[in-house]
């Protein structure tokens, strides 16, 4: 009597494997296709490589479970998994490549604290309420495409953690939508500003990607930054992050996002005793103009 599989039956994980990629065949789109056909190519290099068992397999889908459950609209525990894997950096970095070749901004992260609907505020508005602690920040922005040329009508969404370390969304002692504000570059692509100098913070690690982080014995900080995304039409949506140079964790960052054309230094206001001035400049890429989905409502 023979020993071999029926046909069609996969036998070993070579045999599993190719009928895995024929089953895919079919799939559409055709992006759609080359990247479940690389998946799965991938994922089982990585079972035989480990020699993974059952049981670990178990626990790996546990995780993604308790990844999903801990996401909703007050929380995305799906990005900061994949930012503390080094995944949206490495993402980002593959975009960066073309973007700084063509002279654009790097991009940065988008995290999980992007809000819908940022309240839309005029030229030289705050965007902290009165009773916010820390320094005070004139931020000025100009926006300009590969040329210099600046881009009127440009949206800048901004949005930042408190000096306490928290964005508002995460601190009840702060009012709806503080440190956050959409605005509008004027005919010559600027806009300006008012906020405080941000402090560096601990992502959330209340969820399933803190107790990895634990199990790594890595320490949860972001370096402190302020972060923008900028929608232009006829441009690539820009979403970057612009870092505080002084932060003690500029070079630790628990999601490898402070990139060294990021960092910035800032100054002393030349007439406000005891405020900071910060100049960003952006520079757009002509293309699609594809909005993110906000991580958060
Ligand atoms: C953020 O910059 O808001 C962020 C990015 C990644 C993980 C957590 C927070
Ligand atoms: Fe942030």
């Amino acid at each position: 009597m023979s020993s071999s599989s029926a046909p069609g039956r996969p036998g070993n994980p070579d045999d599993l494997l190719k009928t895995v990629l024929a089953e895919n065949q079919r799939t559409e789109p055709q992006r759609l296709r080359e990247v479940l056909d690389a998946l799965t190519r991938h994922l089982f290099a990585f079972a035989r490589e480990t020699q993974l068992s059952y049981h670990e397999l178990e626990l790996a889908l546990q995780f993604l479970n308790e990844v999903g459950k801990a996401t909703g609209p007050q929380k995305n525990e799906a990005i900061l998994l994949a930012d503390v894997l080094g995944l949206s950096t490495l993402v980002q970095l593959q975009d960066a490549t073309r973007i700084l070749e063509a002279g654009g901004t790097e991009p940065g992260l988008i995290g999980p604290f992007w809000r819908a609907n940022h309240p839309s505020l005029p030229a030289g508005a705050d965007i902290f309420s009165p009773d916010t602690p820390g320094t005070r920040v004139q931020l000025n922005i100009a926006i300009q495409d590969l040329q210099g040329r600046p881009i009127p009508g440009a949206l800048v969404d901004v949005w930042q953690a408190s000096p306490v370390g928290l964005y508002e969304n995460q601190d009840p002692d702060q009012v709806d939508m503080n440190l956050r504000g959409r605005f509008t570059t004027d005919v010559s692509g600027q806009t300006h500003l008012r906020t405080v100098r941000p402090a560096g913070y601990p992502i959330p690690i209340d969820g399933p990607v803190g107790v990895l982080l634990a199990q790594q014995k890595r320490h949860p900080m972001r370096p402190a930054h302020i972060h923008f995304i900028v929608i232009a039409q006829g441009y690539r949506v820009l979403s970057t992050q612009i870092f505080d140079q002084i932060d003690a964790y500029i070079d630790s960052d628990v999601v490898f996002g402070a990139l060294g054309s990021l960092i910035k230094q800032f100054e002393p206001h030349p007439t406000r005793a005891g405020e900071l001035t910060l100049d960003v400049t952006l520079t757009l890429e002509p293309g699609p103009t594809l909005i993110p989905h906000p991580p958060l409502d």
